[in-house]
C-alpha cells in the first residue's frame, strides 16, 4: 500500500491488538491493505499491486451486531472510559457541507441528550493533501484503530488531485485496512414521491444490498504494459477468496434471518465470468444449506438491474461482489430519490466490537459544492445508522422519521423536490431532533 500509513505490529497498518476469528485486518491480498482504486474513480494507478430481531428499520444494524455502545466502551478487554470516540472525516467537495450538520446532530446528542460521545475531527482530504501531502497519517490510522469506536466519512475525490491517491490511502485504508468487509446499504424509499417507478410507493422500495467490501476488482491487481502506444495493454485482476465471499454472503443470510427476511438474492455473473463467479454461485447454495427457512435466489447482475426497475418488491436481501454492489446501489439510489438519500454502513460483521465506518453513499459532487444544494438527508440517516450500531437503535428511528417528515413536509433541497438550501433543511431536521421527545 502507497499510504502513509505504516505497519502495524502484524505488519499491518490496522492490525489489532487481539485476533478474531478471522484475521485482523486482512487487507487486499498482496498490497498489505488499502490503495484500491475505483469507487472514488483512481485515475492513472500505475502497475503497482498497492494496491436481534429488527429494532427500528431495514437500516438498522443495531439488530445484527447485537448492541454495541457498551462492548464498544469496553472494545477488545481494555478498560476505556464510557466513551464512544467518533472520528469525523469531512473529506472534500460537498462532504465538508453535510458533515456539518451531521456533526451538530451528534453535538445535539452529546450535549443536550447525554450520549456518552467524544467527537474527533480529522482535517484530512484534498485541501490537506495539496497543502502539505498529508495522506492519512499512521498515529491517525493508529488512534482510529485503538480508540475509535466509529468513523464517520463525508465524502473524497477532487478534481484538483486527478489521481485521487490521498482518497485512496484514506477511504481503501480504512475499508481494507480495518477488513471492514461488509458495506451494508439499504435502499429504502422514505416517500411516494421519490419512488421514480409506475405504478410503484414508497413501500415497494425495501431492501439492504450486501457488498463485499475488501476484494473484487478494487484491490488494485494490475497494469498498465506499453502505456500510451497502439499496443497497450490495461488490466485489473478480479480477486475473489472463498473466505472473502462465504463471510460476505453469510452475512446477508444472517442479517437476513435476524431481520425476519424471507429472500436472499445473491448477483453474479456467472454464465461469463466462469472462474471467479463459480466460486460465488457455489458458496452461495452451500451456505443457503444453514438457512433452511430462507429462500435462496440467484440473479445475473444484469438481470437483477432489469429486476429492479420493472418491481424491487421481490428483492429483501441483495449479497454481491465489490463492483455490482457498487453499481447496483447507485441504482437503487435512483429508486429511493437520488444519492441524496442514500445512507451505508461499512462493518466488520462477524465482530460488531470492531471499530466501523459509516459514509452516506454519494460521492463529492463537484458542481455542488459552495451552492447550498447539496442533500444533507443522506448523511442524517448515516448518523442514525452508525447510533444503532453503537446501541442505540430508537435513535435511528427517531432520525429516520424527522427525514420522512421533512421529504413529505417539502422541507428538502431540490434534488429531491423542495426548494430549501443544504443549511435551511438542516436547520429544520435538527429543529425537530432537539424538538422531537
Ligand atoms: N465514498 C466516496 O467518497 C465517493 C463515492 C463516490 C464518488 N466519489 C468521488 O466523488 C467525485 C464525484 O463523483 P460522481 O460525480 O461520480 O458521484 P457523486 O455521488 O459525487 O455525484 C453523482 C450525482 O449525484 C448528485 N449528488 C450526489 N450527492 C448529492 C447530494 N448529497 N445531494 C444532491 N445531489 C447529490 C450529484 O450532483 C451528481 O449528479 C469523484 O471524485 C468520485 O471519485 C467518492
Amino acid at each position: 500500500m502507497s499510504s502513509a500509513l505504516g505497519a502495524g505490529r502484524n505488519g499491518h497498518p490496522f492490525s489489532l491488538d487481539e485476533s478474531d476469528d478471522e484475521g485482523a485486518g486482512a487487507g487486499a491480498p498482496g498490497s498489505g491493505g488499502g490503495g484500491a482504486a475505483g469507487e472514488v474513480g483512481v485515475a492513472g494507478a500505475g502497475p503497482s499491486l498497492d494496491g436481534a430481531p429488527h429494532a427500528t428499520s431495514v437500516r438498522s444494524v443495531a439488530a445484527i451486531v447485537a448492541c454495541r455502545a457498551v462492548p464498544v466502551i469496553a472494545r477488545h478487554g481494555s478498560v476505556r472510559a464510557l466513551m464512544a470516540l467518533i472520528a469525523i472525516i469531512p473529506g472534500d467537495g460537498i462532504g465538508p457541507e453535510v458533515m456539518l450538520h451531521a456533526t451538530r446532530a451528534l453535538e445535539h446528542y452529546r450535549d443536550d441528550r447525554k450520549l456518552p460521545l467524544e467527537l474527533w475531527q480529522l482535517d484530512l482530504g484534498a485541501d490537506r493533501f495539496l497543502k502539505d501531502g498529508t495522506t492519512f497519517p499512521k498515529e491517525d490510522a493508529a488512534r482510529i484503530q485503538k480508540d475509535a469506536s466509529a468513523v464517520l466519512l463525508g465524502a473524497l475525490g477532487d478534481p484538483r488531485v486527478p489521481g485521487l491517491e490521498y482518497a485512496r490511502d484514506i477511504l481503501f485504508g480504512l475499508r481494507f485496512g480495518l477488513d471492514l468487509y461488509a458495506n451494508m446499504r439499504p435502499v429504502k424509499a422514505l416517500a411516494d414521491r421519490l419512488v421514480p417507478l409506475k405504478d410503484r410507493t414508497a413501500k415497494d422500495v425495501d431492501f439492504v444490498v450486501f457488498r463485499e467490501n475488501t476484494e473484487g476488482i478494487y484491490v488494485n491487481i494490475g497494469g498498465q504494459f506499453k502505456k500510451g502506444t497502439p499496443d497497450e495493454v490495461a488490466i485489473n485482476e478480479d480477486v475473489n477468496t472463498r473466505k472473502g465471499v462465504e463471510r460476505l454472503i453469510r452475512a446477508g443470510f444472517d442479517y437476513a434471518k435476524k431481520h425476519g427476511k424471507k429472500t436472499v438474492h445473491m448477483a453474479d455473473k456467472s454464465n461469463a465470468m466462469k472462474h471467479a463467479h463459480e466460486l460465488w454461485y457455489r458458496c452461495f447454495f452451500e451456505v443457503a444449506k444453514e438457512y433452511p427457512d430462507i429462500s435462496a435466489k440467484h440473479v445475473y447482475v444484469d438481470a437483477l438491474c432489469l429486476y429492479l426497475v420493472q418491481d424491487p418488491r421481490p428483492f429483501e436481501v441483495v449479497v454481491t461482489n465489490n463492483l455490482f454492489g457498487d453499481i447496483v446501489t447507485d441504482l437503487g439510489a435512483g429508486l429511493q430519490g437520488g444519492l441524496g438519500m442514500a445512507a451505508s454502513a461499512n462493518v466488520h460483521y462477524s465482530d460488531p466490537k470492531r471499530v466501523a465506518l459509516f459514509e452516506p453513499v454519494h460521492g463529492s459532487a463537484p458542481p455542488l459544492v459552495g451552492k447550498d444544494l447539496a442533500n444533507p438527508i443522506a448523511s442524517f440517516l448515516t448518523v442514525g445508522m452508525m447510533l444503532a450500531h453503537l446501541g442505540w437503535p430508537a435513535e435511528e428511528k427517531r432520525v429516520e422519521d424527522i427525514c420522512t417528515r421533512a421529504i413529505e413536509s417539502g422541507n428538502c433541497t431540490p434534488d429531491v423536490g423542495g426548494k430549501l438550501g443544504t443549511n435551511a433543511v438542516a436547520e429544520w431536521i435538527l429543529g425537530e431532533l432537539r424538538r422531537s421527545a
